[in-house]
């Protein structure tokens, strides 16, 4: 209460009132108020795409960084198909806009990431609803991770099912100390269908990814850390700031390069070595015209920092 109290004596009552702890309770830790003050003070509220997805620009300083903000509390965040089209319209946007350089996907629900898919909404699917749905599922996992700059899931407790496999189609994943991830697909007779038999082992190895899978079990952020599963395992509450701290990091680097970096490294480690060095070259090549590698140089040279403007 003494964050919202400081916020309505410092803001005044209308920004005070738009930012409510129960809305962005990730964003009120009790250690981290003065710091996470300053991104309230700056967070631009898009106009909503779904019920329970948000987007919002940081400006100013963190104008580059974008937010995907989950908030079906009633459900968990699980992915109904409301939140799936708003998951969708979301990064469809982002993939359209030149000036976004990374991606938080973050939740507003207190001790959960995301539940994954909507298993009240799955019951009363049909087969060929539920063959559409989770097609759907995959192909927007697919666009999260084919966008061409960074994402970075910010993961505070349970991320299951659809939710750790949205986690797994993002570049980076940190989780706090909280957190509970697992894929419990075969505890429903089923599989992970968006993805997830394919990037978890891909990222921590085919016998760890099958223990997991086989097993259903649900680990912590300590064990998803030494797994490799997440890059980062933060004290609860605090892996919004480290997330945040990671994307401004990213966000003062050559625009371009990280696109291209971003580009190397996913296409090439699905080529033979050979073709992956020629990837890299052409990636490279793309960037020795640019006026911010002009720019870098300069910068050193002056020994000041950078201003890149991704030309
Ligand atoms: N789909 C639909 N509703 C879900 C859901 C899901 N995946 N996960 C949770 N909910 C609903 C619950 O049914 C409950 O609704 P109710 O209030 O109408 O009973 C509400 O969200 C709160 O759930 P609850 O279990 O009480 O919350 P919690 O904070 O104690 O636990 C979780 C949160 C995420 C750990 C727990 O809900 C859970 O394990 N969910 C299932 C996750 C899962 O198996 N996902 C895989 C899908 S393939």
């Amino acid at each position: 209460m003494a964050v919202v109290t400081a916020l309505t004596k410092s803001l005044g009552q209308h920004c005070a009132k738009r930012l409510k702890p129960s809305i962005f309770p990730h964003k009120f830790p009790s250690n981290h108020s003065q710091c996470q003050f300053q991104i309230l003070r700056t967070l631009i509220l898009e106009p909503s795409l779904s019920e329970s997805v948000k987007l919002h620009r940081l400006p100013d300083s963190d104008s580059g960084i974008v937010e995907v903000n989950l908030d079906r509390p009633g459900a968990r965040n699980a992915i109904g198909n409301d939140m799936l089209r708003g998951l969708r319209q979301a990064f469809e946007a982002i993939d359209g806009d030149s000036s976004a350089h990374v991606v938080l996907i973050s939740s507003s629900v207190p001790t959960v990431f995301c539940a994954g898919a909507d298993l009240k909404e799955r019951k009363k699917m049909t087969a060929s609803e539920v063959h559409s749905y989770v097609n759907y599922l995959r192909s927007t996992f697919s666009l999260i991770e084919e966008l061409q700059i960074p994402t970075i899931a910010v993961i505070e407790g349970a991320a299951l099912g659809g939710g750790l496999e949205m986690a797994l189609s993002c570049d980076l994943r940190i989780c706090g100390e909280n957190a509970i991830l697992g894929l419990p697909e075969t505890g429903l007779a089923i599989i992970p269908g968006a993805g997830g038999t394919q990037r978890l082992p891909r990222l921590v190895g085919k016998s760890i990814a099958k223990e997991l899978i086989f097993t259903a079990r649900r680990i912590g952020g300590r064990d998803a850390m030494s797994m490799g599963l997440v890059n980062c395992c933060v004290p609860a509450g605090e892996a919004h700031p480290k997330a945040l701290e990671i994307a401004r990091d990213i966000n003062q680097k050559g625009p371009i390069a990280i696109r291209m970096a971003k580009r190397a490294i996913n296409e090439g480690l699905e080529r033979d070595m050979t073709s992956a060095l020629d990837l890299e070259e052409e990636c490279y090549e793309r960037l020795l015209n640019t006026k911010d590698r002009l720019e870098g140089l300069a910068a050193f040279a002056e020994k000041r920092k950078p201003r890149y403007n991704g030309k």
